[in-house]
């Protein structure tokens, strides 16, 4: 069996709460980690580490679980910069521009969508990004929604049907004919390659008998229920996600206080995507008021070419910390632990015996440098199923 001993680890983070300090961070000192296969064997003072076959010295840097990024839309073609440039000059962002992206989509090649996928999923896990779910809905037909789902399952197990982004042209004066698609041939043709299904429930996009009928239908197909909710004004998305027991409401940054009640009473993650925020120059969410009110909150990137073309969670972890009142702390485990409860994981987002060995030594003595030292390259080495990248 290969083994692999990290040893003088300056922090360690586990996310395991009351192990050691830091709270929920379960931070432990001067510590060690013994890795076998996949997964991760033992770990504790430096001073017992048992002997492995190789060693890495951390040379007293922070260890954290990798980044768990439960929101990103990887399959795509084309970008969209110009639009970006023409927001930074004063125009909003409404979400319209997913039809140019869905139109450059449906004219690439595999190839071409294969290449951006796998570019992507390199780039992030080269920022600590050890989990990622990966979306369709840049298809929105049948072929080209499964052949969008096909080639997210080459990179990821934490696969979306997100075929409801929007109302594609050929249905635009006809929208129930398009759920119809959605719930049928769609479904059908999706399932096989999904986990997840999502809808991007919003003024504009679908409403919410719209959305309840498509994300009743995925879980009959026994696809779980995620949902873009609340993101750009005040709506039903975050009420529907906590009535159908989704994993996720995802956005959530326009909230009024019942919202943050039911999200408060419920199993439904908070995920916040601050590299939307940014890139539509937008008001962020409030997460201080969430965790106030003991929701559980997530961070991930919401990584695609129209509102947030960043896959960097250390990028996210620093916006919210500033932008948004969370701790550094806060936000290291909701981009961690709390992306593995926005998937319903329990064996990433955490070290202990037994998680998967999915874990990032920075270059920096503790987890408060991802905030504390914005946009410099600080993970220093990634371990992806034990194997160091
Ligand atoms: O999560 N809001 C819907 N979907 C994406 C944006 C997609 C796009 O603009 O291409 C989001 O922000
Ligand atoms: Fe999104």
């Amino acid at each position: 069996m290969s083994s692999l001993l990290i040893d003088n680890i300056g922090e360690l983070v586990t996310n395991v709460a009351g192990t050691g300090e830091g709270g929920k961070l379960g931070i432990r000192r001067d510590a060690a980690i013994l890795v076998e296969e996949d997964r991760v064997a033992w770990l504790g003072p430096a001073r017992y580490a048992p002997a492995a076959a190789r060693r890495i010295d951390a040379d007293g840097a922070a260890v954290l679980p990798g980044f768990v990024d439960s929101h990103a839309h990887l399959v795509f073609a084309g970008d969209r910069a110009a639009e970006f440039a023409a927001r930074m000059a004063g125009q909003p962002y409404t979400g319209g521009g997913i039809r140019t992206t869905v139109a450059a989509t449906r004219a690439a090649s595999d190839d071409t969508l294969r290449g951006t996928v796998r570019r992507l999923r390199a780039e992030a896990l080269r920022q600590g990004t050890t989990t990622i779910e990966v979306k369709s809905g840049y298809g929105l037909n049948v072929a080209d929604e499964a052949r969008s789902l096909r080639i997210a399952t080459e990179v990821t197990g934490e696969t979306t049907f997100l075929g409801a982004h929007v109302v594609p042209t050929e249905y635009a004066d006809r929208p129930d004919d398009y759920v119809g698609l959605v719930c049928g041939p769609m479904l059908h043709a999706a399932a096989p390659y999904a986990k997840w299904i999502d809808v991007f429930c919003e003024r504009g996009a679908f409403d919410a008998d719209h959305a309840r009928a498509i994300l009743t239908c995925g879980q009959a197909a026994g696809l779980g229920v995620r949902l873009h909710a609340n993101q750009l004004g005040p709506g039903p998305g975050v009420q529907l996600a906590v009535e159908l027991g989704a994993a996720s409401a995802d956005h959530c940054t326009h909230l009024d206080d019942a919202d943050v009640d039911a999200l408060a009473g419920s199993a439904t993650v908070a995920t916040l995507l601050p590299g939307a925020e940014f890139s539509t120059r937008s008001p962020y969410p409030d997460a201080r008021r969430l965790l106030d009110a003991r929701v559980t909150v997530a961070l991930a990137t919401d990584c695609n070419p129209g509102s947030s073309y960043t896959s960097s969670m250390p990028f996210c972890v620093a916006l919210a910390v500033r932008e948004m009142g969370m701790t550094p702390a806060e936000a290291v485990w909701a981009a961690t632990a709390g992306g593995a409860r926005a998937l319903r994981r329990d064996d990433v987002g955490v070290l202990a015996p037994g998680a998967r060995a999915d874990l990032m030594i920075l270059d920096a003595p503790s987890h408060l440098h991802l905030a504390y030292r914005p946009g410099v390259p600080l993970i220093r080495q990634v371990l992806h199923n034990g194997v160091p990248r």
